[in-house]
């Protein structure tokens, strides 16, 4: 049979008949078993030597992709019917396609190229107020320790500098009490809840989360096979009573609830640890926000409560300093430490050491505390700016959670306005919102709107949220 192969130029002949018959091969066109057409045939028809034929099949020959029976001709090999191409793909894709399709709205944070100029996007810092000088020099410094090294593998728990220092931070701020070896250090959060789910969970065991809850969270679990049974949160917080009998592990933000912002109970969280405790479950408590307090009394983390050994606590830079960092770390119950070090060394083996110097460098040399009393002083202009728009020419439409910490806070919408709706109308004025109905996983979302304060002074909140009254004023008068 023929076979349609395309020659351009004098050069490379061999080299393109090569190629094309291989890749014919490969993907199927040239079936096994189909009778090739004979070297003398294929030379005339291409108008090539036929030398340049003869030495193109028997370099495929030689390499399995053809066979040649004495006297009979050349024939594709039958060992090809593996790279036979796929079967047509499933109207409907298994349940793991499926969670990784579903992945991209489910990561609402993922900046867009050109931000709006009034963006209240959450899971942002600001950048332009952080000491890169500072930084410099210990990035400098920490390369000048990286020339010293000897080029080798590190402690998958990470250095023993930034261990401590993250360690003595944590005493100091969290009342966290560990030694310094019981600090993992990972690639931000993220990874720390990834670790955690690996080693606490099989595929199919239940995992408690908060409803509304972080997506990213929800995600790891999914993907890893767990079961993800969301559980109401309430104006205390994560309610402990409606927690599944037959959970092995839940995900808990105490401090400043995941999205919504209210801090969990005193009574609430010994509740949990009683649960926890009964039941054999670890808890993961994520205290991402924790830095920024604004009102009342710092809350008790979980972890400084827990007598039983039950809680996981995970922490991040990616509030304090800023999400392209990528340094987290979680201090498990004793008995999991090894278990979270294996992990972490089959998954990444370590964090990169430079960072992980430069930054312990800057814990210890006291420009991370400084840098996080200048924040909280910027942050709390922020959150008053945004709160006296919240309760002033926006309350008509906006009614702000009680929320003490943090970066960002939630107001819910009141009906009839759409969140989506608008969302859209605010984007033609240039203003950034984000809604949190994505956020629950119950069929009966409450429509709400994030406002992040990490990524926008004190003057663009009031301009952003001044054409925020316009735009619902004029929707308001629309639906009048
Ligand atoms: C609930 C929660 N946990 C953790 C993080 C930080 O994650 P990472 O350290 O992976 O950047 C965020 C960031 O927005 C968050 O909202």
């Amino acid at each position: 049979m023929d076979v349609h192969l395309t020659i351009h130029g004098r050069q490379g002949l061999a080299g393109q008949i090569y190629r094309q018959l291989r890749a014919g091969v490969m993907d199927g066109r040239l079936a096994p078993g189909q009778r090739l057409p004979s070297t003398r045939k294929l030379a005339l028809q291409l108008g090539v030597s036929r030398k340049t034929t003869l030495d193109v099949f028997e370099q495929l020959i030689a390499e399995g992709y053809l066979r040649s029976r004495a006297g009979d001709g050349t024939f594709v090999a039958d060992a090809m019917t593996r790279l036979a191409p796929p079967p047509p793909k499933p109207a409907t894709s298994p349940a793991m396609g499926a969670i990784w399709e579903a992945m991209e709205g489910a990561l609402p944070m993922t900046p867009t190229v050109t931000p709006p100029a009034y963006d209240f996007v959450g899971g942002v810092t600001d950048k332009g107020l952080f000491p890169f000088d500072q930084w410099r020099r210990c990035v400098s410094h920490a390369l000048r320790v990286q020339a010293r090294g000897r080029g080798a593998y590190h402690d998958p728990a990470g250095e023993q500098e930034l261990r401590l220092a993250v360690a003595r931070y944590l005493a100091f701020s969290r009342a966290v009490v560990s030694d310094w070896q019981d600090v993992i250090i990972t690639q931000g959060a993220q990874q720390a809840l990834d670790l955690l789910a690996r080693i606490a969970l099989r595929p199919g065991d239940v995992i408690a989360m908060e409803d509304p809850g972080y997506p990213p969270a929800r995600i790891i679990f999914a993907v890893l096979g767990a079961q993800v049974v969301p559980v109401p949160v309430d104006e205390e917080g994560l309610v402990v009573d409606a927690l599944p009998a037959n959970a092995r592990m839940v995900y808990v933000t105490p401090s400043h609830q995941f999205p919504l912002g209210m801090p969990m109970s005193l009574e609430r969280r010994l509740a949990l640890l009683e649960w926890a405790q009964r039941h054999g479950v670890l808890v993961a408590e994520d205290d991402y926000d924790s830095e920024f307090r604004f009102e009342g009394r710092p809350m008790e983390s979980l972890k400084s409560l827990d007598t039983a050994g039950v809680v996981a606590y995970v922490g991040t830079f990616s509030k304090t300093i800023f999400p392209e960092l990528r340094v987290g770390y979680v201090i498990p119950p004793a008995p999991l430490g090894l278990a979270l070090r294996r992990a972490k060394q089959v998954g990444d083996w370590h964090s990169c050491t430079m960072t992980q110097t430069a930054l312990a460098k800057f814990m210890l040399d006291g420009y991370f505390a400084k840098h996080l009393r200048r924040m909280h002083k910027e942050y709390a202009a922020r959150r008053t700016a945004l709160l006296e728009h919240l309760r002033g020419d926006l309350a008509p439409w906006l009614t702000p959670l009680p929320c003490a910490a943090g970066i960002h806070l939630v107001a819910v919408l009141r009906a009839p306005h759409d969140e989506a709706d608008v969302i859209r109308r605010a984007a033609a004025e240039s203003v950034g919102l984000y809604g949190t109905a994505g956020m629950f996983a119950s069929e009966a979302p409450r429509p709400g709107l994030l406002f992040g304060y990490g990524g926008i002074g004190v003057a663009a909140i009031h301009t952003g949220l001044g054409r925020l009254a316009n735009v619902l004023a004029g929707q308001h008068r629309g639906t009048a």
